[in-house]
């Protein structure tokens, strides 16, 4: 069954289609009009996917060699995410799907993120706890099966990406943060500086950045001299540490809790090369566990696992109407 995938919760204008879990074709346009705003301005995103939206749908369909009559159905990211963006993306799949009189389906963003991994796969194995890691999110579920999903921690402040974000505006770097602090971290020393893992008196298994911020945002604040570029490595590196120490040691708690130990891990953050070569060391030290990630392509947003949740959707006859609404705060359970 032929899908099309439409997403656009934030800043990437993003159009896919496939062949039930197999990407025919993906085109993701990044709106870099927002690096020297250091930050997602929502008017901006929206009036950019505006005026993207038609040409990357056009641009998926053509490259994945299939006509629109052949479309089973169209998927579209109706939350979470910045309210005018997702209006786009939903408004113009309700047209799509007027025009060429085929169904409409509603998708979760999270439960995107939670099926980019099972791009290109035949099946899937439940059950698997799954972190998703994002610029908004940082929340580990314990998946039993299809939309049965139990959540076990979340932030109580930033999201670890947003604290890369936070981070990498304070060291002068550019946003997107995370990727700018990765670079910066690979030639700096991880434990120069510390940086603690927060404690949560409510739950163990919940995240808490924003001391990590402030640690820096003070670190930076009384310093004696301007930083030297092997400081801003070493602060960094020790700082990316911290975060991804964080993800690691509270995935651990979850999967000692439920004993589950098939993991897939999800969301922008994820593409982070240092976190992947810590979740690695963790399988070498532990053969028991399974962890497994989408390619660095699928982690950071994308219309390609719209379509992979959206197959999940179609198989299980759950079709949304013209009357999909947008909801901006959606939790993946919902
Ligand atoms: O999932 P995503 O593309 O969008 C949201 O739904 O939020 O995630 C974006 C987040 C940003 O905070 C970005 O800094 C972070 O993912 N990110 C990274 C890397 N690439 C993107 N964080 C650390 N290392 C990376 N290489
Ligand atoms: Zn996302």
């Amino acid at each position: 069954m032929y899908i099309l995938g439409i997403e656009t919760s934030c800043d990437e204008t993003s159009a896919a289609v496939s062949k039930d879990r197999n990407i025919l074709s993906n085109t993701t346009v990044n709106q870099i009009v927002h690096t020297e705003y250091g930050g997602v301005v929502p008017e901006i995103a929206s009036r950019e996917h505006l005026v993207l939206i038609d040409k990357v749908v056009d641009k998926a369909i053509h490259e994945s060699g299939i006509k629109i009559k052949d479309l089973k159905a169209v998927a579209v990211t109706n939350g979470p995410g910045l309210k005018g963006a997702l209006m786009i993306g939903v408004n113009f799949a309700k047209g799509f799907s007027i025009a060429n009189d085929i169904p409409i389906i509603g998708v979760n963003h999270m439960e995107g993120h939670l099926f980019a991994n099972f791009i290109d796969s035949d099946n899937i194995r439940y059950p698997f706890l799954c972190m998703l890691v994002s610029g908004g999110h940082t929340q580990i579920w314990l998946v039993k099966g299809y939309q049965d999903y139990k959540l076990y921690s979340t932030t109580i402040d930033d999201a670890a990406g947003e604290a890369f974000d936070k981070g990498a505006r304070m060291l002068g770097l550019n946003y997107p943060g995370g990727p700018e602090i990765e670079k910066l971290a690979k030639e700096g020393v991880i434990d120069r500086f510390s940086f603690p893992i927060a404690k949560i008196k409510e739950s163990k298994f919940n995240f808490s950045f924003s001391g990590l911020k402030t640690s820096l945002y003070y670190l930076l604040k009384n310093k004696s001299s301007e930083l030297s570029d092997s400081d801003k490595k070493d602060l960094a590196a020790s700082y990316q540490e911290a975060i991804l120490n964080a993800l690691i040691q509270k995935l651990i708690y979850v999967s000692n809790e439920t004993g589950v130990k098939h993991m897939v891990i999800s969301g922008g953050v994820t593409a982070n090369q240092r976190f992947r070569s810590k979740l690695s060391n963790l399988v070498n030290e532990d053969k028991s566990y399974e962890i497994i990630y989408p390619p660095i392509k699928y982690c950071t947003d994308n219309a390609a696992m719209i379509c992979v949740s959206g197959y999940e959707k179609l198989i299980n006859k759950q079709f949304s109407d013209i009357t999909l609404d947008i909801y901006p705060n959606l939790l993946m359970s919902e």
